[in-house]
């Protein structure tokens, strides 16, 4: 999805002063085999808590070797149970291979249909661009799962947090209305993300 490189490479020097779509180059002298190289995803993920979930990115901000050149990966940890809940990426269209356990993935397309699969070891699927899915750990010990996008920096839209933990907060008159709840729901999911 990304826009094609006009060359090799262009390691991101994420501390420069101009902004523009990407990150401008560090100098060509100054690229080493380091700059091509990422070890973000090697360590288990921490999953204690109310998800059960861990994400590490490994996009253009933790890896600047990846600017310019249309690509990312994510390293997923799921505890038995965990979720990786509800989102989209406006950016990339997603592929998915379990390397640990048993996960249930599915998403939802623009005509409404749910779309899923129960993935073990080796197994793929994948998630077209910006259609909302998940990920839940249906086995009964941890999972592991690496997340592939067509994009440096595929952004994520996580549903429960841009509903009911946005900042400053959608009015609950908004969300009651279009939930079809009462004040005292809308307050007791937003108190859970506060
Ligand atoms: C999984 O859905 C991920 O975005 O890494
Ligand atoms: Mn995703």
């Amino acid at each position: 999805a990304d826009p094609d490189p006009l060359q090799d490479f262009c390691v991101a020097d994420l501390n420069a002063t101009v902004s523009l779509n990407g990150f401008p180059c560090k100098p060509v002298a100054e690229v080493t085999s380091d700059d091509f190289f990422f070890d973000g995803l090697s360590k288990e993920g921490n999953t204690d808590n109310p998800f059960g979930f861990a994400v590490a990115q490994g996009n253009v901000l933790s890896f600047p070797g990846l600017n310019t050149l249309g690509i990312s990966m994510n390293r997923v940890d799921l505890a038995p149970r965990g979720i990786n809940a509800p989102h989209s990426h406006p950016r990339a269209t997603e592929s998915i291979v379990v390397i640990k356990g048993k996960v249930l993935v599915g998403f939802v397309s623009t005509s409404n249909v749910y779309f899923y699969k129960v993935l073990t070891v080796g197994q793929m699927f994948v998630i077209p661009r910006g259609l909302i899915h998940f990920q839940y750990n249906v086995g009964h010990s941890k999972a592991i799962l690496l997340t592939a996008f067509n994009s440096q920096l595929p952004g994520a839209v996580i549903v429960s947090r841009t509903l009911f933990a946005s900042n400053p907060p959608i009015p609950n008159q908004i969300l009651t209305k279009t939930f079809r709840v009462d004040d005292d729901v809308i307050n007791s999911i937003k108190s859970k993300f506060a």
